[in-house]
């Protein structure tokens, strides 16, 4: 069975190119996607992609693909600052989540430097523009990489 990573946007990330582009650059969001589709097809892994400006269908979405999906990156929005629906969703999940911010959140107004999501995700990349997701994508694949290893292992 073929693994799938979640790419999940939260809102605004549709406008992605079009949306301050001296803070989020110009490439667009299918463009991002179309790169994460082509590196993980060449690992045999799926990407599905979701992006909605809707808290809720964001955590409906996770809900239904979540437990089959062998990592997660997701960019929430401004739902990284106060969703706490959407870290619940998060901290639900098995499987390895990775946050992503285009911009440095860190370096921008203050209410921007909380993440409420980030403390139940492995990790977190902000600032990196788009390479942030592609960073995000290597990353769980060198993880899925390391417990098929350690799996063979075991099983010698
Ligand atoms: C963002 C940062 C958030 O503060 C903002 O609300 C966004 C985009 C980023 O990718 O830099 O919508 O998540």
């Amino acid at each position: 069975m073929t693994r799938t990573i979640l790419v999940v946007n939260g809102p605004n990330l549709n406008r992605l190119g079009k949306r301050e582009p001296a803070i989020y650059g110009t490439v667009t969001l299918p463009w991002i996607i179309e790169r994460l589709r082509h590196l993980a097809a060449e690992h045999g892994v799926t990407v599905l992609d979701f992006q909605s400006n809707h808290e809720g269908a964001l955590i409906d979405f996770l809900q239904e693909h979540g437990e089959q999906a062998a990592g997660v990156i997701i960019n929430p929005g401004a739902l990284t600052h106060y969703s706490l629906a959407l870290r619940d969703a998060l901290a639900a999940l098995a499987a390895p989540v990775i946050e992503v911010h285009l911009s440095n959140i860190y370096a921008r107004e203050p209410f921007r430097h909380q993440s409420v999501t980030a403390a139940v995700c492995r990790g977190q990349i902000s600032g990196l523009g788009w390479r942030g997701y592609e960073l995000a994508l290597r990353a769980l694949l060198a993880m899925l990489n390391e417990e098929d290893s350690r799996a063979k292992e075991e099983h010698t």
